[in-house]
């Protein structure tokens, strides 16, 4: 697909097919994480693979966060390797390495016809425990992958209002 139909095409999708994702799709989505850039190319992602019943169940209440997907990714953020800038004490870049990385799996996925959408409706302590991630391991966001449903669609009212670049673009 072409990049810009894959920008355009891309809406969060909350309906999914009972259908899997195959192997050879996933590991692209998961390559084109692991391409994303990093500051400092310290690469603080761990990426779980959640693909059956058990480990999807895991989420407990979040659960319907991911609207029947058949993979959910739970991007998570090793705080040993995160990086911290010194110049403000106690920053560090590891949500936005992590947003990053997601995007580029987000965007392969539609590139693939696939369907996603980005969940951060969470506490990610209580993800921590339910999953027995050591306390390093900080969950920032899931990405259920599927194919989409015959009939779903945007959400309206958020897909479809974006303001324009006047309003958030600003030349100094
Ligand atoms: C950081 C972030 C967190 C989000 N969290 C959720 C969420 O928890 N649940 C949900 O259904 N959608 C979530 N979304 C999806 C947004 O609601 C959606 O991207 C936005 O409304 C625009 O719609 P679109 O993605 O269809 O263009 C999140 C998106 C981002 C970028």
């Amino acid at each position: 697909m072409k990049f810009d139909d894959v920008i355009k095409k891309r809406y969060s999708v909350r309906s999914y097919k009972d259908k899997e994702v195959e192997e050879e799709k996933l590991i692209k989505i998961l390559d084109a994480g692991r391409l994303a850039p990093t500051a400092k190319n310290t690469q603080p992602q761990k990426i779980y693979v959640l693909r059956n019943k058990e480990s999807i169940d895991r989420l407990g209440e979040y659960k319907r966060m991911t609207y029947g997907a058949p993979v959910v990714l739970m991007v998570c953020a090793d705080m040993d390797e995160a990086c911290f800038i010194p110049i403000e004490e106690g920053y560090s870049t590891y949500e936005m390495d992590c947003s990053i990385v997601c995007t580029h799996m987000m965007l392969e996925a539609v590139n693939l016809g696939l369907g996603t959408v980005w969940i951060r409706w969470f506490n990610s302590k209580e993800l921590q425990k339910s999953f027995d991630l050591p306390s390093n391991i900080v969950p920032v966001c899931l990405l259920p992958i599927g194919y989409e449903s015959d009939d779903s669609t945007y959400r309206k009212g958020f897909h479809d209002v974006r303001k324009s670049l006047l309003d958030e673009v600003i030349y100094m």
